[in-house]
């Protein structure tokens, strides 16, 4: 077994590692020592030649240098990590598979005080309020250290902490790596978060159990039932908890008021009371309606979301918008309801169909263009392996970054601005590509293009708006479009007469009070604007339809 020990500076990784590798005979690695060694320099020199850019990139070699987990039972190494090692989300993949992790945690005036004692400087810490620093640190980096399979919060002896660790990992010993990798663990103000490989059955028994919930009451559909569902219940019944199921239909059918109100009437056969949590376990329309269900049951009953498509993972699932379609319109009927966890477990998507995965990522490529230049590197460097389906994407640790970084893009921005009423920013900026994508998917009858497919027709036509009104740089409009050709998204012209895609479009513009707001892109981020000219709309749309269907009707 490796043990890996995370957390702040000053939290006493190296002492109390090097102390647990004695007394099991284990080889203690000190990773920053490693990097001093290999580059032959100090890490503030390090810092001073090539700064924290060249300090992260030894760091990941150094990390990668450290192979596949020791699969003993018995602790082999103990691994001692620097405090910011676990930022990038590659080298958490690395380091935590199959791994027992540690997070010492401790107040941040005891490590400032430990730091100011100790010879090794770290540069991060070493201005002049090294407490605020500290405090710092520890709120931006929280959610990748409570992702440990064991939080120890420190106690001042050394020798008492190394008890307490040893006592833990004996106790956890005999599951490591069992119950998945945890990638990160947060609760934010819409609902606590787990993100790992593999997790799903344990991450739901600890959410049930945080909620005390009387039981788990799964709202699946048939595809995900199969994929996700079935496994999972099987599990909560083999953990001794009382479970029961309810399936709705596969896709877009679930968001139907009738459906809604026959899922309802179940509960209340079941006679599901307001002790017990609802799990939603499917992609983004069973969410929606599941969603809604626990919404309005009982005026509202807790739920716990498990998305298992990668537009559930990275948008649906997160920001509590639930909601069921009308005749007249998509989503017309909804609520606001925050899930009380979410549970994101990339495994999910092994068996996720290709063009699923594919549409999706019209999604992550909107993510990357608000503003997140490694997800747009990443989506530039990886996107087609993931388009692909490659599971190579998945060993690699490719799908699990692409997951987090969109997805926690998306809890940064509904967190500040939950119900959308910000107009210049916010929320409303997750809307970039939706205004026109909104349309040609409505013209298609939703059964022409998915989401994401749509959103990206909905990009480029937003790019080039943006570029005809100045605030988009056209090197950034081409960027963009570079990235969707290269993910073979909207890459065909669209078979909608252009006059349906207006009348889809005047919809939206009723629906924000005569004046559409459009998100477009700027050089690195997005403005919104209420003052474009129809007729430039027009020819956006124009451009992206077939020549046959750009006057018909
Ligand atoms: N609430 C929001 O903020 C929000 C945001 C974006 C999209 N949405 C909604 O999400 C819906 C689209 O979501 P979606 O693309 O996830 O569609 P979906 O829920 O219809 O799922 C797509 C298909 O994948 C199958 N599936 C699900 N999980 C699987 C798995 N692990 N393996 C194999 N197959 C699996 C399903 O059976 C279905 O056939 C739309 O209704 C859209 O309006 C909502």
């Amino acid at each position: 077994m490796d043990v890996v020990l995370i957390g702040l500076p000053g939290s006493g990784k190296s002492v109390v590692g090097r102390r647990l590798a004695g007394r099991h005979a284990a080889s203690f690695i000190d990773l920053d020592e490693r990097i001093e060694s290999a580059a032959g320099r100090t890490i503030p020199e390090i810092f001073e030649d090539g700064g924290e850019a060249g300090f992260r990139a030894l760091e990941r070699a150094a990390i990668a240098d450290l192979g596949p987990a020791d699969p003993a039972s018995e602790v082999r190494r103990v691994i001692a990590t620097g405090g910011g090692a676990v930022v990038d989300p590659r080298n958490r993949w690395a380091l935590y598979r199959g791994r027992t992790t540690v997070w010492l945690d401790g107040r941040p005036e005891v490590l400032a005080q430990r730091l100011r004692r100790s010879p090794h400087v770290r540069p991060l810490v070493a201005g002049r309020d090294p407490i605020g620093a500290i405090r710092d640190l520890g709120a931006r980096r929280e959610r990748f250290y409570a992702a440990a399979t064991i939080h120890q919060v420190g106690v001042a002896e050394v020798h008492g902490v190394v008890d307490a660790v040893d006592e833990r990992i004996a106790a956890t010993s005999t599951t490591a790596g069992a119950a998945g990798t945890t990638l990160l663990r947060a609760s934010t103000p819409i609902g606590r978060i787990a993100l790992g490989d593999g997790i799903a059955g344990d991450a739901l028994a600890t959410a049930l159990d945080a909620l005390r919930g009387s039981r788990a009451i799964l709202v699946s559909e048939p595809g995900a039932w199969a994929a996700v569902g079935e496994r999972l219940a099987a599990d909560l019944a083999g953990r001794g908890r009382e479970v029961a199921q309810v399936l709705l239909p596969e896709g877009e059918a679930a968001k139907r008021l009738d459906v809604v109100e026959g899922a309802a009437r179940e509960l209340a056969a079941l006679r599901v009371e307001r002790s017990d949590v609802l799990v939603a376990v499917g992609g983004g329309a069973l969410g929606d309606s599941a969603g809604f269900l626990a919404a309005i049951y009982l005026r509202g009953i807790r739920f716990i979301q498990v998305p298992t498509t990668l537009v559930a993972q990275i948008d649906s699932a997160i920001g509590g918008k639930t909601g069921v379609d009308l005749p007249e319109g998509k989503n017309l009927v909804g609520a606001f309801h925050q899930p009380a966890a979410i549970i994101i477990d990339i495994g999910a998507l092994r068996t996720l169909p290709g063009r699923q995965m594919r549409a999706a990522l019209g999604e992550a490529v909107k993510m990357a263009a608000l503003g997140d230049e490694r997800l747009f590197e990443l989506l530039e460097s990886d996107g087609p392996a993931i388009a692909r389906g490659d599971s190579a994407a998945f060993d690699a640790g490719i799908v699990a970054e692409l997951v987090e970084r969109a997805g926690w893009a998306k809890v940064e921005i509904v967190a500040a601005d939950e119900r959308e009423r910000e107009t210049a920013g916010g929320r409303i900026t997750l809307n970039l590509g939706h205004s026109l994508g909104h349309a040609f998917e409505a013209a298609g009858g939703y059964g022409g293009l998915l989401h994401g497919e749509a959103v990206a027709y909905g990009l480029r036509a937003a790019s080039r708006i943006g570029v005809e009104v100045g605030v988009t740089p056209p090197e950034r409009a081409e960027r963009i479009g570079r990235l969707l050709d290269a993910l073979g998204l909207a890459t065909d012209p669209l078979p909608y007469p252009l006059a349906t895609v207006l009348e889809h479009l005047a919809a939206d513009k009723k629906h924000a009070a005569g004046r559409l707001r459009w998100v477009l892109p700027t050089a690195d981020g997005v403005v919104v604007r209420d003052d474009i000219d129809p007729a430039l709309v027009e020819r956006a749309a124009t451009g992206l339809l077939a020549a046959t269907s750009r006057t018909a009707r």
